[in-house]
């Protein structure tokens, strides 16, 4: 049988779509199509932390159900599934069942059924077996806990994936292990708020934080370079950054997200940090590691985000120079707090879409100065993308999670190699062997 399966949102969810993948191979459904008119099952993994592709579910829903084989199930999954639930089933009765993002694991279960809705935002999926069958490649992503216990004022993940808990130490190991064996060299280590793993596990577990899972997972032989995604800035303590600094096999890039440079506006964010703190753990990490790749996440007009709270914001992506940042529009989110102050503060449409644009052209030119300093540069890139035929070329990241091109060469892939960047190409980075 053939599975058509689409992923909408962050990494949470692509890892979540390879785990029902492998799981619902064991239930016959082999192969993995792109054509959905000839698929038995037909997935879509969602995402809800912004309105807009919530608003076009029903419309995709429709499509499918127009085009589907006859029998063909489909099923809606993920974060939207999880804050909508049943109600998906009543807008659109073409739905056969629905499979909150923290019931992941019981994929097997609810294909059997019709018209089933499992949401339960504190089911307990942290200790769950997953088959680990999956088409890796070089690369892996791995996750370490499952929810969010914070309470940003905008957002609805912690309200779709439920209370935090971390996924035992030895799991984890198993896991990385058997990825290692299997070619794996860099892990991706998944969270909503990874820097806090082991504030609470479902059963009785042996005291450890993410700097000690770190430690245990750079044991693991064949394990060369280890990413993790996102760190919370507020618990990125002295002990943390040093481990980040000194581990051989942590990449020196990381992902601080900051939505907002303003510290009054961070306050009624309830981020829990400063704009000062967060530029000392910046200033920390620069001392420790001056090379070091930082990328962010950005929100513009936030309720009440004057033009002096959006200074610093611009403030900010000038201070650190990130290397990369998804920013976006402020998107009023049910079942948050800000969500309840209604229009109250609320910034118009377009001066919240002139401040993106701004601060999107700032940060291209950032990242153009960026690239030009890089040249004559020597990185140890993991050679990841190869493409022959009328262009040949091959591509890898840094250890500081740059991108790089090299042109005219057919690489293999998983090499590790040392890379001098020759040209710059707008903020984009070419590169060859170092003779
Ligand atoms: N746990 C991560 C973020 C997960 S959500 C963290 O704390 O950083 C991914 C990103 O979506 C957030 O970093 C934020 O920038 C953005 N986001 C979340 N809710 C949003 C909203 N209501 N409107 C606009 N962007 C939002
Ligand atoms: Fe959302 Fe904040 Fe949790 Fe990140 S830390 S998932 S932004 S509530
Ligand atoms: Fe990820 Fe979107 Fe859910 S960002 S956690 S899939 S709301």
């Amino acid at each position: 049988m053939k599975l058509y399966i689409e992923t909408l949102g962050c990494a949470m969810n692509m890892r979540d779509s390879e785990h029902m993948i492998s799981e619902l191979k064991k239930q016959g459904y082999t192969s993995v199509t792109d054509d959905a008119k000839e698929a038995d099952l037909i997935l879509i993994n969602t995402c809800s932390v912004r309105e807009k592709p919530e608003r076009k579910l029903f419309s995709e829903i429709g499509q499918f159900a127009r085009l589907k084989k006859q029998g063909a199930k489909i099923g809606i999954c993920g974060c939207t599934a999880s804050h909508m639930g049943e109600e998906i089933i009543k807008r659109a009765p073409s739905v056969n069942f629905v499979l909150g993002a923290r019931n992941i694991s019981k994929i097997s279960e609810i294909i059997h059924k019709d018209k089933a809705v499992e949401v339960a935002i504190d089911y307990d999926d942290s200790t769950y077996v997953f088959d680990t069958a999956r088409n890796t490649g070089i690369k892996a992503l791995l996750n370490i806990s499952i929810g969010c216990d914070k309470k940003c004022a905008y957002c609805i993940v912690p309200h779709t994936r439920g209370k935090e808990i971390s996924i035992p130490l030895d799991l984890i190991l198993s896991e990385a292990d058997k990825l290692a064996k299997n070619g794996v060299k860099e892990l991706m280590l998944l969270g909503q708020n990874v820097n806090n793993y082991g504030v609470r596990f479902s059963l009785p577990h042996s005291r450890i934080d993410f700097t000690g899972l770190l430690k245990e997972l750079s044991k693991i032989e064949g394990i060369e370079r280890i990413r993790f995604t996102s760190p919370h800035p507020l618990h990125m303590d002295d002990a943390f950054l040093e481990e980040f600094a000194s581990n051989p096999k942590v990449c020196k890039s990381i992902h601080m997200p900051l939505q907002s440079g303003s510290t009054r506006i961070l306050k009624s964010m309830r981020r829990g940090y400063s704009k000062e703190w967060y530029l000392n753990r910046v200033a920390k990490l620069k001392s420790l590691v001056p090379d070091v790749g930082i990328g962010t996440d950005i929100i513009v007009g936030f309720p009440t985000e004057s033009e002096e709270d959006f200074a610093d914001t611009i403030d900010v992506l000038e201070q650190v120079g990130f290397d990369t940042v998804y920013s976006f529009v402020y998107s009023p989110r049910p079942h948050t707090e800000s969500f309840g102050w209604g229009e109250e503060g609320s910034v118009p449409k377009e001066v919240a879409s002139y401040r993106l644009t701004y601060l999107q052209d700032k940060h291209k030119e950032i990242l153009r100065q960026k690239a030009k300093n890089e040249i004559g540069k020597i990185h140890r890139v993991l050679i990841e993308n190869v493409r022959t035929g009328e262009v040949v070329f091959s591509e890898g990241r840094s250890d500081n999670g740059k991108l790089i091109k090299i042109p005219n060469k057919a690489l293999n892939i998983g090499d590790i190699l040392e890379i001098q960047i020759t040209q710059s190409d707008g903020g984009s980075l070419i590169g060859d062997m170092l003779q």
